[in-house]
């Protein structure tokens, strides 16, 4: 039997520099149990006996760095969620964007975009409009290479899919033996990278981008993160672009230069 390890202050303190300087995720006091608990098996798996232990390792194994994100990340998501910004998306903004690109393809990234349901719900919508031959290209990031690695497989569950309509069901998915695999025609239009929000050199190769959705990812940093992160998404974004934030997420006190618009009951950010 395994005896949990206890995390003392002082060194939960140190964790959670350590992570917020890594990738700007900010560990409340009250979400210590959280570190806690997540880090405790890997412990165990390293052979370590205290925390103490793993923050000396984390210093000397890059590889580490990659495991502590995978295990601290919280990576809710499903397909069609928030369907009010989804709207504004594909009814409003969608047709007045494709308008102005005549033809050329709209470029989408989907930026916290945990095990990939966002951006090929996404990817749906595209091939909705186009009548089923979209050239859209949409980037699907995250900081967690599990979540990356799941975006690829592709392959969903129930609990993924639970606002998916049946339509959707039988037009994008075919049933294989772990569950619902993203067909071919969809998974063209996504392609899925590794990347951290906060490393500021990877954010300036992203150039171009008519949409950017980065939705309940967010919510992790604190203002002066998010500030950060804001202005890097607003040099992605082509002149006229629009940035989605989650529902319950705004960009007051984050930045002035985005102009919000409501439509319908949705706000959306955009680049002027
Ligand atoms: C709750 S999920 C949101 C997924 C999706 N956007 C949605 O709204 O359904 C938050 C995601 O943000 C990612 N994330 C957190 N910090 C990040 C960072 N610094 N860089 C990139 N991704 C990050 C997490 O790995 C996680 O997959």
């Amino acid at each position: 039997m395994f005896n949990s390890v206890k995390l003392s202050n002082e060194t939960f303190h140190k964790a959670r520099d350590y992570i917020y300087s890594k990738c700007g995720i900010y560990i409340q006091d009250t979400k210590k149990y959280l570190v806690e608990n997540r880090l405790q098996k890997r412990l165990q798996e390293k052979n370590l006996r205290s925390f103490e232990d793993y923050l000396y390792l984390l210093q000397y194994d890059k590889n580490e760095q990659t495991q502590l994100f995978n295990l601290i990340t919280t990576r809710e998501t499903s397909f069609f969620r928030e369907p009010l910004l989804l709207e504004a998306f594909y009814k409003v903004l969608l047709p007045q964007v494709s308008k102005s690109k005549a033809g050329k393809p709209i470029n989408i990234w989907s930026a916290g975009c945990s095990t990939g349901e966002e951006p090929y719900t996404l990817a749906m919508y595209l091939l909705e409009y186009s009548g089923g031959r979209s050239n859209a290209k949409i980037l699907g990031t995250d900081l967690s290479s599990d979540a990356i690695a799941s975006a690829k497989r592709a392959v969903y569950g129930d609990y993924s899919l639970r606002n998916a309509t049946p339509e959707f069901l039988k037009k994008y998915f075919t049933k294989t033996a772990g569950g619902l695999t993203v067909s071919p025609t969809v998974k063209k239009l996504v392609q899925f990278k590794e990347m951290n929000l906060t490393d500021e050199r990877a954010m300036r190769g992203v150039r171009g981008m008519d949409f950017i959705f980065c939705r309940n990812t967010m919510i992790y940093f604190d203002n002066s993160v998010k500030q950060k992160v804001v202005s890097f998404y607003y040099d992605s974004l082509s002149p006229g672009g629009y940035l989605f934030v989650g529902a319950s997420e705004s960009l007051h006190s984050v930045s002035r230069a985005f102009k919000p618009m409501a439509i319908n009951k949705a706000v959306v950010y955009k680049k002027g």
